[in-house]
């Protein structure tokens, strides 16, 4: 896959004044897909000033509409401009009680209302010490399978984020990534998805000077960013890391 695509999620992070001062200074490169996931009340915000990104959340509801007080749908995340939303990050499994089944649906809303769902799956320490790196994201990505099928997957991006990357500074080496990704591959191929086609983004500590290395692998088709993405700076210089000539 030749064009990268990477996405910043901005987690529980920013003020109307911080994103202004940070949007003024991102703008859309060429030659590589850029996206800011942020938080459902900077959406309208952010969505006038994206300079050419993409806009995206960083949850959404199951359900459509009715008596879920505190929820947001994916429609009303498409209504307000979002082309993305990611699903399944390992802090709404691991906080929020997000299970399998439950990030599997959240994946089926988002494709309801025309929104690419960024499906995250990934590790733990223990369980990648333990051998299992491969049990565990291949029963998540099942989940999400039963839920919309190879025909919803094409249509989806995954994001590869080992929990033990994830805002400590120890990023996955770009090895350890393509190793993951290639078996996420395999395991999009072999639910007869067109596994070729599907983004596989790498997210955990991904910086200025790990990028290039990253995106350099083979399967690895863009970064999901968290930390850096919040530094105007940083987060040009990642995408700046992920353009390639296509
Ligand atoms: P950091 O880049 O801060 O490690 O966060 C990664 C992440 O969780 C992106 O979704």
């Amino acid at each position: 896959m030749a064009r990268k695509l990477v996405v910043g999620n901005w987690k529980l992070n920013g003020s109307l004044a911080a994103n202004e001062a940070l949007l003024a200074a991102c703008e859309a490169l060429a030659g590589v897909d850029m996206a800011v996931c942020v938080p459902f009340p900077y959406l309208a915000q952010v969505a006038s000033r994206l300079g050419g990104m993409a806009l995206g959340a960083q949850t959404v509801s199951e359900f459509q509409s009715g008596a879920y007080t505190g929820e947001v749908s994916a429609e009303m995340l498409a209504e307000m401009g979002c082309r993305y939303v990611i699903v399944g990050h390992s802090e709404r499994r691991a906080l929020f009680g997000e299970d399998d089944a439950t990030v599997g649906r959240k994946a089926a809303a988002a494709l309801r209302a025309g929104l690419v769902p960024i499906v995250c799956v990934g590790e733990s320490l223990s369980e990648r010490d333990a051998g299992r790196v491969m049990e565990v994201i291949g029963r998540q990505l099942d989940a999400v399978r039963e839920s919309i099928g190879a025909q919803g997957l094409s249509r989806t991006v995954i994001a590869y984020e080992p929990v033990w990357a994830i805002g400590t500074g120890r990023a996955a080496s770009a090895e350890e990534a393509q190793a993951v990704h290639a078996a996420i591959r395999r395991q999009l191929a072999k639910y007869g998805a067109p596994a070729a086609e599907i983004r596989i983004l790498y997210g955990g500590s991904v910086k200025t000077d790990n990028a290039q290395a990253l995106f350099a692998m083979p399967d690895v088709d863009g970064g999901l960013i968290g930390g850096a993405s919040l530094v105007a700076q940083d987060f040009m210089a990642v995408c700046r890391a992920a353009i390639t000539g296509d």
